[in-house]
C-alpha cells in the first residue's frame, strides 16, 4: 500500500486540547501508511467574501497544505452541539474562491473526543452533513464519536494510554488509512481506464 499524505485538521485552538493529542497519537500510530501532517487554523483570519480577490498571507498557506493532502481528517471538539467556530471558519476559507474549493473529492474521516459521553456526536455529524456539501467522501464506519477522553487518558508525553481508547484509535487508523487507500486507488484505476478508452 502505498504512504498517503494526510492533513489533519484539529477544531480545537487550546495547547492542552485532548483533540490534539488524538491527532498526534493517529500521527504515531499511522507513520508507515499515513505521512500525516496537523495543519494549523489558529492564525487564520475571519473568512469574509471580500478576501476572494485579496486574501490574507494565512488563508494562501492553509489552502496550499489541504490542496496537497490525499485526505484530511479532522479531530475536533464540539461545542455547544455544533461544530467549534475556528473549524468552520478554516471550512469556509478552503471552500473559496467559489470553483477552487480545495476539500473537493478528498477523502476524509471524522473524530470528535470530548470529556462528556456522547463523544461530540452533535458536532459529528454537523460536520459530515457540511463534507456532503463539499463533495468529500467520509468514511462511514467505524464511527468515532470519543466520549469520556481527559487529560487522564495520556500520559504525561501526550501519548495515549493503554486500555479501551487506545484500542479504538488504534482501528480509527486503520481503517482511515485503508478508506484513502480505496478512494485514491480507484480513482487511479478510473483515470487509467479513460486512458485506455482514449488510445
Ligand atoms: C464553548 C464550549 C462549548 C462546549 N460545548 C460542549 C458540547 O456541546 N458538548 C460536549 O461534549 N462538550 C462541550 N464542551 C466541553 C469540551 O468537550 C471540552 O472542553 C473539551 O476538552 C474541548 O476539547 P479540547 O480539549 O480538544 O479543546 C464545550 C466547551 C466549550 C469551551
Amino acid at each position: 500500500m502505498a504512504r498517503h499524505k494526510i492533513a489533519i485538521v484539529v477544531g480545537s485552538l487550546r495547547k492542552d486540547s485532548i483533540n490534539l493529542k488524538v491527532a498526534r497519537s493517529i500521527c504515531a500510530f499511522a507513520s508507515d501508511k499515513l505521512d500525516c501532517d496537523i495543519v494549523g487554523i489558529g492564525d487564520l483570519p475571519l473568512y469574509n467574501q471580500d478576501f476572494d480577490t485579496d486574501s490574507p498571507p494565512p488563508y494562501a498557506r492553509f489552502r496550499e497544505e489541504i490542496a496537497a493532502a490525499e485526505g484530511i481528517l479532522f479531530c475536533t471538539p464540539e461545542y455547544n452541539r455544533g461544530i467549534p467556530g475556528a473549524l468552520k471558519n478554516a471550512i469556509d476559507v478552503g471552500s473559496r474562491p467559489y470553483g477552487q474549493s480545495v476539500w473537493d473529492k478528498k477523502p476524509a474521516a471524522i473524530i470528535t473526543a470530548s470529556p462528556g459521553a456522547i463523544g461530540g456526536f452533535g458536532a459529528n455529524h454537523q460536520l459530515r452533513q457540511v463534507c456532503v456539501f463539499l463533495n468529500m467522501p467520509v468514511m462511514q464506519q467505524p464511527e468515532a464519536y470519543l466520549g469520556r477522553v481527559s487529560d487522564d487518558s495520556f500520559d504525561a508525553d501526550g501519548c495515549i494510554k493503554e486500555g479501551a481508547l487506545k484500542g479504538l484509535i488504534l482501528s480509527l487508523t486503520t481503517a482511515f488509512s485503508d478508506w484513502v487507500d480505496l478512494i485514491i486507488r480507484s480513482r487511479q484505476l478510473l483515470a487509467e481506464d479513460a486512458a485506455h478508452a482514449k488510445a
